[in-house]
């Protein structure tokens, strides 16, 4: 935790060190209050010789400076701690956010994105609480008690006495508390964690949830672990909440103690009215900054699993990263060349998700992907962009291996649409612009003809400035995959990668896709994963998948002859063309 603050606290530094010092003054000031109090009791009204009335008003002034300081140092400080404990966990929200920017899909499939949005949201709340607590009650508190203990002694060591009973009593409750407390916090946050988790996958899903009239499992499933969260908060926050009475308790046994004890001292004359009356103001002091002190330090105990599931965010090592940084080395040409490459998933993984894959692909062939779901297509095409890097083997793009690119370099040049794509809300030529920021209206148009997106966009009212909505929620399924098309077709790459981005648009369409690429995009390679032959019938090269590995390479005609996998999928797919 202090590690974590001490690195980004940063260009807030300032308020972090004077929200301490202000806490510090306003302690101060509050213990030389009672100070002054006793002066004035003491000396001023039962002074010797009568009450002094300018000795009342002189010491009143001062009491009542005193207490407009210690109000301004005390706003002061929760200003400056606010400062700074928003700007710390400012800071390191950025820094976690953009550590995930850097993550490969690798790092991503091992985090879960409602788990990071609660670290991102609540445990940054709860880290902050934490660094407040620091900030105004783990300086002020012990400050507070050691001043109070010393003035008590000072006065009157003989009814100090009192304190070696109700500290001892008041700390052993307050340490059971959070002990069995502590525990009872832990589960709540699992179960927060839960809960997000299932409220984003709702959300997500939610038309999925209607289409299959699952709303009222669904409701049924929140109540749940809301209430499953609920219990648990009425458990933890109220064995949290004894505290306050058990302070109470302690503080008036200490009142009946101090006043029981103080009242025979002063009948018998070993001590002062005004010492009796400060004697009071330093036991709530020290009594209430004991109780801070747990407080304070309950906090940090519940926040240092905040701190930890941050630290997690921040010490993933992004998977893939430059090996190499020269900037000027750009791909050759669109050629891609796999040598023995084998890929797993994880290293834990029982099997290769491709094994031994050996293809040639020349600059500007069409190549054909076909193979049944889970064969690996994805899997194969998302190396090369390097999405993944391989497990074993090797794979040279444009002329040189992958890894010896800057990633922007590869990427630039790499265009892919995946299987499961997304749009962003903005408009139309907003979202095409991501394949180039700078492209004119004319690219834009261009492209999405080649797609075969310009007509449907025209017959919009808007046009090219229709909002897409959050994730394209107001387009086709077959619209939205030519949007995406349109949008890596703008990056003019050397090599475009289509993962089953044709399979919501009709066959015709399809076709006029592929011409299109054909045509107008010659010298680009182009590799297209299908699961209609028709799709990649007219492809240079056809690669059959099977299991990983691949079962044949050849076109469409030899494939007929001798592949019996591909010939029997043809003919199924023929007989439903022709039913
Ligand atoms: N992110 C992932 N993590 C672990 N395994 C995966 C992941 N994505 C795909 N797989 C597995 O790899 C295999 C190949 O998947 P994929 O390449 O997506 O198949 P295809 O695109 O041919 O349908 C499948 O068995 C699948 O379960
Ligand atoms: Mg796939």
């Amino acid at each position: 935790m202090f590690k974590l603050v001490v690195k980004y606290t940063r260009q807030f530094t300032w308020a972090a060190i004077l929200a301490p010092l202000l806490v510090a003054l306003e302690v101060v000031l509050g213990v030389l209050i009672p100070q002054v109090m006793t002066s004035i009791i003491d000396d001023g009204i039962n002074g010797i010789g009568g009450s002094n009335m300018a000795l009342i008003y002189q010491l009143g002034g001062k009491m009542v400076i005193y207490s407009v300081l210690a109000m301004f140092a005390g706003a002061g400080s929760g200003i400056c701690s606010a400062i700074a404990s928003s700007g710390f966990v400012h800071n390191l929200r950025l820094e976690m956010y953009e550590r995930i920017q850097d993550y490969s899909f690798k790092n991503m499939d091992k985090f879960e994105v409602p788990s990071l949005v609660t670290r991102m949201t609540k445990d940054m709340r709860e880290i902050r609480m934490a660094y407040m607590a620091i900030v105004r009650m783990l300086i002020r508190s012990p400050l507070q008690l050691i001043m109070s203990t010393y003035m008590v002694f000072k006065i009157n060591s003989e009814l100090a006495k009192v304190f070696f009973v109700a500290i001892p009593v008041l700390g052993i409750g307050l340490y059971l508390i959070s002990r069995f407390a502590h525990p009872k916090f832990r589960v709540l946050m699992k179960k927060f964690d839960a809960m997000n988790s299932s409220l984003e996958e709702n959300f997500v899903g939610i038309r999925v949830v209607k289409t299959f009239v699952r709303e009222d499992y669904e409701k049924e499933k929140f109540k749940t672990t809301s209430e499953g969260v609920m219990n648990q908060q009425r458990s933890a926050e109220g064995l949290v909440i004894l505290n306050g009475p058990l302070f109470n308790l302690v503080m008036y046994a200490c009142m009946i103690a101090v006043s029981y004890f103080g009242g025979r001292m002063i009948i018998g004359g070993s001590m002062t009215t005004g010492q009796f009356m400060a004697y009071l103001s330093y036991l709530r002091n020290i009594l209430f900054g004991l109780m801070m002190v747990s407080f304070a330090l309950m906090q940090i105990i519940f926040a240092q699993a905040s701190v930890d599931r941050a630290n997690e965010i921040l010490n993933e090592k992004p998977d893939i990263t430059d090996f190499n940084n020269d900037e000027s080395l750009l791909l050759e040409d669109g050629s891609i060349k796999f040598e023995n490459v084998s890929f797993k998933y994880s290293e834990n993984a029982q099997k290769d998700a491709l094994a031994n894959i050996n293809l040639d692909i020349k600059s500007g062939e069409m190549v054909g992907i076909i193979g049944s779901t889970g064969s690996g297509k994805t899997t194969l095409v998302q190396l090369i962009p390097r999405l993944y890097d391989v497990t074993d083997g090797e794979l040279v793009v444009g002329g040189h291996n992958v890894k010896d690119y800057k990633i922007p370099n590869l990427r630039k040049d790499v265009a892919m649409v995946l299987q499961k794509n997304v749009l962003f809300s903005g408009t139309i030529e907003e979202n095409m612009k991501w394949g180039d920021a700078n492209a004119t209206h004319e690219e834009v148009v261009e492209a999405c003809k080649c797609a075969q997106a310009h007509d449907f966009i025209e017959s919009f009212p808007k046009g090219y400035e229709t909002d897409l909505g959050q994730g394209g929620v107001n387009v086709s399924g077959g619209q939205k995959q030519r949007l995406c098309i349109a949008r890596a077709l703008l990056k003019k790459p050397k090599i475009i990668i289509l993962d089953d981005s044709t399979s919501a648009v009709d066959t015709d369409t399809d076709k006029r896709i592929r011409q299109a690429l054909k045509e107008r995009l010659s010298g680009m390679t182009s590799i297209i994963i299908a699961q209609r032959i028709s799709s990649v019938m007219d492809a240079d090269k056809i690669i059959v998948m099977d299991d990983g590995k691949i079962a044949d390479v050849g076109t469409h005609n030899e494939l007929m002859e001798r592949n019996t996998i591909y010939h029997d999928l043809y003919e199924t797919q023929q007989q439903g063309v022709s039913e």
